[in-house]
């Protein structure tokens, strides 16, 4: 299938991991990729290996993020990915937290999200047409017992704005959705107790992306698409 034929998709922190996936999948339904991560070794890799450019910087610059897409060139597809996963920092419960760490996760997973999507949106309503998909976490919209409070108020705000984002650009042909994942290969554990017993893998997030950028998706906006393997329902 080749369903983003002339479409320029930009994955941010798609050095390794989901990202990589997403990228992987979108450049198999003919998508243009542009591969972001903080890392350009990482960036530069990964857009050899699937075929696409590599556009490196800090979701959480702004400044960073004006000068990378205008690099990039226009972008119709943003799949704001960047972010911490659950097993990327210290999990304490939150009245034990430091308080020093906490701007660490709203930076990357909340503004990073808004530094990137304000900066594409612009173009994609002068265009008419566009996909903001972010990816969020079930921690962003169920509590968990897993000591996330922090990592799930960040997902949680970048869900919030991809629900009013909807009604603010849907009149211009642009819809805002974001992905809730359930554990993902790397994590402990096997995933043996998810109704599909497994853990997700980068493509599985990557068709859903897909489908989420396609044409047929277009009346598919302000929502929350749990990608969890039924862990959650
Ligand atoms: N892994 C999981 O189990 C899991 C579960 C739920 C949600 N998620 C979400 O999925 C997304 C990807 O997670 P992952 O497990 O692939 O993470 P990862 O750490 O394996 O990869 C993230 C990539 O983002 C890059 N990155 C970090 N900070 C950046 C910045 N400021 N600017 C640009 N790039 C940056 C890193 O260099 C890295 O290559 C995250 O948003 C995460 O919160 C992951």
């Amino acid at each position: 299938m080749s369903r983003l034929e002339g479409r320029t998709a930009l994955v941010t922190g798609a050095g390794q991991g989901v990202g990589r996936g997403i990228v992987e999948v979108l450049a198999g339904e003919g998508a243009d990729v542009v591969v972001n991560d903080l890392f350009p070794d990482r960036a530069e890799a990964v857009a050899a290996e699937v075929g696409g450019r590599a556009v490196a910087f800090d979701v959480t610059d702004l400044a960073a993020v004006r000068a990378g897409f205008a690099t990039a060139g226009p972008v119709d597809v943003l799949v704001n990915n960047a972010g911490i996963p659950a097993a990327g920092f210290p999990q304490v419960d939150f009245k034990d937290s430091d308080p020093e760490l906490w701007a660490r996760f709203v930076d990357l997973n909340l503004y990073g999200v808004m530094n990137c999507t304000h900066t594409a949106l612009q173009g994609m309503c002068e265009r008419g047409w566009g996909r903001v998909v972010t990816i969020a976490s079930e921690a962003g919209r169920v509590g968990l017992p897993i000591r996330v409070s922090l990592y799930g108020a960040a997902k949680a705000g970048a869900i919030g704005l991809m629900k009013h984002l909807a009604h603010e650009v849907g009149p211009h042909g642009v819809t805002c959705n974001a992905l809730a994942l359930g554990g993902m290969e790397g994590l402990p554990g096997d995933g043996s107790r998810n109704p599909v017993p497994r853990l997700g893998k980068g493509t599985d997030v990557g068709a859903t992306c897909a489908f989420l950028a396609s044409d047929g998706a277009e009346w598919i906006t302000g929502q929350v698409i749990g990608v969890n393997g039924g862990a959650v329902t």
